[in-house]
C-alpha cells in the first residue's frame, strides 16, 4: 500500500512530534487540532524542534521549509479530507473520546484508509470495533518523537497481515525501528517499564532509600540513562498511575497494584515536571 497523504489527530507532544517525522518524509501532513490557537502552538514547536535539527546539521534548513509547507494545518475532523491513506490519532488518552473520534471518521474517510492510534494502554482491539478492524492498529511512537526510534506495531485481534505489514514498512521507511507486539494491556513498552517505576516508588515509600539514591542505583548499576523516579517525574505522575491501572484491572493481578504513594501524589497534584514538583522540584 502506498501512503501520500496522512491525518494526524491531536497536536500535543505526540501529535507535533508524528507530524514532524512525516513531513520530513515528503509526506502531505494534516495536522489536526480543536482550535487554530493549539494548532499555532503545535506548528511552532514543531519549526523550534527543527531548528535545533537544523543546528545539529541533521536536517537542512531547505528540508525544514520544504516539510513545513507540507504540514496541512486543520481545526476540526470534518476538514480531514476523506481521501488521506492513514489516520493516526494522538489525542489525550481516554477511551470514550478515542471511541468518538474513529466512529466519526469511519463515516467519512475512504474505507480502505488505514486508522492507527498512538495510544500508550487502551486496548487497540476495544477501539476498533467502532470502525474497520481489519485495518486498525496501533502505532506506538516514543516521545520525543524525532529522536527515539522504536515504534511498538500493535495487532489488535482482528488486524489483518496487510495491514501490519504496510505500517511495518512505513515506520521503516520513516527510519523507525519497528517491533510487533499483540494487543495485551500495556503492551511490551509500558508493562515492563511501569511495574519498574511503581516498584521504585514503593521503595520510596518504605524509606528503602532516598529518591536520589534510588535513582542513582538504576543509573550506575544497571546502566539506565536516568533513573526512575526522575523518569516518572518527565512522564507524568498522571500517566504513570493511570497505566498502572489498566495493567491492574487488565490482568486481575495484585502485583500491579499502584503504589499509594503514587496515588497520593497525584491526588495532590505533584505530577512532576509538568506542575514544577514530583519526586523532585522543577
Ligand atoms: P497531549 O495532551 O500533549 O496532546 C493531546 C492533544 O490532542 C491536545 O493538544 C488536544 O487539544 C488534542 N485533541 C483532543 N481532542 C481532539 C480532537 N477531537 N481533535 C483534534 N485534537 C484533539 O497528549 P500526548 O502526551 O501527546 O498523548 C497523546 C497520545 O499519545 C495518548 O494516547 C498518550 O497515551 C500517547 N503517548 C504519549 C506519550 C508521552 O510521552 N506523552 C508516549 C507515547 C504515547
Amino acid at each position: 500500500m502506498e501512503f501520500l497523504k496522512i491525518a494526524v489527530i491531536g497536536g500535543g507532544t505526540m501529535g507535533n512530534g508524528i507530524a514532524h517525522v512525516f513531513s520530513l518524509k515528503e509526506f502531505e501532513t494534516y495536522l489536526v487540532e480543536i482550535n487554530s490557537e493549539l494548532l499555532d502552538k503545535a506548528i511552532k514547536n514543531i519549526g523550534e524542534n527543527m531548528n535545533r535539527q537544523v543546528k545539529k546539521e541533521v536536517i537542512s534548513a531547505e528540508q525544514k521549509e520544504s516539510a513545513l509547507k507540507r504540514i496541512k494545518p486543520t481545526v476540526g475532523l470534518e476538514n480531514i479530507p476523506a481521501d488521506v491513506d492513514l489516520v493516526i490519532e494522538a489525542i489525550y488518552e481516554n477511551r470514550d473520546a478515542k471511541l468518538k473520534i474513529f466512529s466519526e471518521l469511519e463515516k467519512r474517510i475512504k474505507p480502505d484508509a488505514i486508522f492507527a492510534t498512538n495510544t500508550s494502554s487502551i486496548s487497540i482491539t476495544e477501539l476498533s470495533v467502532v470502525c474497520r478492524a481489519d485495518r486498525f492498529i496501533g502505532m506506538h511512537f516514543m516521545n520525543p518523537v524525532p529522536v527515539m526510534k522504536l515504534v511498538e506495531i500493535i495487532r489488535g485481534y482482528s488486524t489483518s497481515d496487510s495491514t501490519f505489514n504496510a505500517i511495518k514498512d512505513l515506520a521503516l521507511n520513516l527510519d523507525k525501528v519497528p517491533v510487533e507486539v499483540y494487543d495485551y494491556p500495556g503492551f511490551i513498552s509500558n508493562r515492563i517499564l511501569m511495574p519498574m517505576i511503581n516498584e521504585a516508588v514503593f521503595a520510596l515509600m518504605e524509606g528503602v532509600a532516598k529518591a536520589e539514591d534510588i535513582d542513582q542505583v538504576m543509573k550506575l548499576g544497571m546502566n539506565h540513562p536516568m533513573g526512575p523516579l526522575t523518569l516518572a517525574d518527565f512522564i507524568g505522575l498522571d500517566v504513570c498511575l493511570a497505566i498502572m491501572e489498566v495493567l491492574y484491572q487488565g490482568f486481575n493481578d495484585p502485583k500491579y497494584r499502584p503504589c499509594p504513594l503514587l496515588k497520593k501524589m497525584v491526588a495532590a497534584k505533584k505530577l512532576g515536571r509538568k506542575t514544577g514538583e514530583g519526586f523532585y522540584k522543577y
